[in-house]
This record gives structure tokens, sequence and C-alpha cells, in this order.
């Protein structure tokens, strides 16, 4: 599959890794344009493309990666109808994420009882939303190798087809998806600070 990424920074390296590994495409785009992105997509090796936010969008399936305070640029002016999104971001009210318990709370406070991805559902209209990949620091999933961890990433979503294309996607790359239902009921789960963000899963993790 071809899958777009918005945002070229942490996330996006790591679930590049592993999606090409999987023998996928992946097409990169940032705010300044692909000439920016040489380094980024040679780093990442043949599979990787950089190209505009456009491009990016017109992928399979698109996996928006900037911080919270930069999505609604990112989401802007993009006919959204039909796509398959991917929101891995947390929404953290700050430019420079806080993870420390007084700022993810400030965090959650900002939500005012809404969820993250119901925001970004707002923000693209008619995507056929999935969050994913958000509820762990990608630090826990570096291991690229065919023996990599079977490391689980939670996902939400209301659209079952769009979710099914995510989870296959997912079990391509040797990672495990389990879901947690629609939007409404999953996303407070791994969303930040929710009970199942920040935790690890994969079975050599609890036979340490
Ligand atoms: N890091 C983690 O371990 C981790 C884990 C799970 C979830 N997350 C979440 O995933 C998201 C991304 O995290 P990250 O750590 O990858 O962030 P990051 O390393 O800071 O990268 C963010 C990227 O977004 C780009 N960007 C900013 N504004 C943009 C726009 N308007 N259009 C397109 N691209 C734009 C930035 O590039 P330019 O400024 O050059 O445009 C940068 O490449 C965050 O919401 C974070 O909370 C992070």
């Amino acid at each position: 599959m071809r899958i777009g990424f918005i945002g070229a920074g942490k996330v996006t390296r790591t679930l590049s890794r592993h999606l090409i590994g999987a023998g996928h495409t992946v097409v990169v785009s940032n705010s300044r344009g692909p000439e920016t992105l040489a380094d980024f997509v040679a780093d990442l090796g043949p599979g990787a493309i950089a190209g505009t936010r456009e491009e990016a969008t017109k992928c399979d399936v698109v996996i928006l990666a900037t911080n919270w305070v930069n999505v609604p640029e990112a989401l802007k002016g993009v006919n959204w109808r039909g796509r398959i999104l991917i929101d891995a971001t947390n929404a953290h009210v700050d430019a420079k994420p806080d993870i420390s318990p007084a700022g993810v709370a400030r965090s959650q406070a900002a939500l005012k009882g809404r969820t993250s991805s119901g925001m970004v559902a707002e923000m693209a209209v008619g995507a056929r939303l999935v969050k994913a990949f958000s509820n762990m620091p990608m630090m826990w999933i570096q291991d690229f190798t065919p023996t990599k961890p079977r490391t689980v990433i939670f996902t939400s979503g209301d659209d079952g087809e769009a979710k099914k294309v995510v989870i296959e996607l997912i079990k391509s790359t040797g990672l495990v998806a389990i879901d947690l239902g629609p939007l409404a009921n999953g996303d407070a789960l791994h969303d930040v600070g929710g009970p199942l963000s920040g935790i690890e899963f994969h079975f050599v993790q609890r036979l340490r």
C-alpha cells in the first residue's frame, strides 16, 4: 500500500521503518515542502518518497503525525471525504508536549470532555477516521527486525471497513492491533492520560 504522512518527525520516522519493512511505500510531507525532506527520506531508504501534503493525502491511507497545536493547519484545505485517516496525535496543549502528570492533566482539561479524535473528525470532515499508534512513545517500537516483539497497537473508530484496512496494515508490520470499538468509547481509553495510554504490551516484556 501507499501510506501518506502529514508530519515528518519521530512518529513518521518510526512508523515508516515498520511500514517500509513490510513492503509498503511511504509519502512523507511537512509544512515546509518536499525539498526540505531529502535527508529524511534518504535515511529511510528506498520505499520513502518526499511529497507535498496534497500528495500525501492522496495515498491509500493517510497518517496524521503533527503536534496537536499544528493539527488545524495540517488538516486545513483538504477534501477528506472518503479518505482513510489515521490519527496518531496526542492532544497536548503545549507546543512542546509536557508529559508530566500536571501537563497531562492540563491537556485533558483542555479537551473539555471531548476526545481528541472527535475534534480531528470535526476538522477533517468526511474522513474515515481511525485513531491508532498514539498510545505509546515511539522509543518502545524501535526494533524493525522480522523478530520484533509483537507489540500491541490500539485502534478505535466508527468506520468498520476503514478500521479493517488499518488493522491489516498494523498486522502486516508484525505489530498487533487490538480494537477498542467506536471513537466515542475507544478514544478515551487510549487518548493521552487514558487508562491504556503509555502502557507497553508485548509478550517479551511480560517475561522479563
Ligand atoms: N514522539 C512519540 O513518541 C509519539 C508517540 C505517539 C504519539 N505521538 C504524537 O504524534 C504526533 C507527532 O509527534 P512527533 O513526536 O512525531 O512530533 P515531531 O517529531 O515534533 O514532528 C512533528 C512534525 O510535524 C510537522 N508539521 C508541523 N506543522 C505541520 C503542518 N501544518 N503540516 C504538515 N506537517 C507539519 C513538523 O515539520 P515542519 O515543522 O517542518 O513542518 C514535524 O516534522 C504528536 O501529536 C504526538 O503527541 C508522539
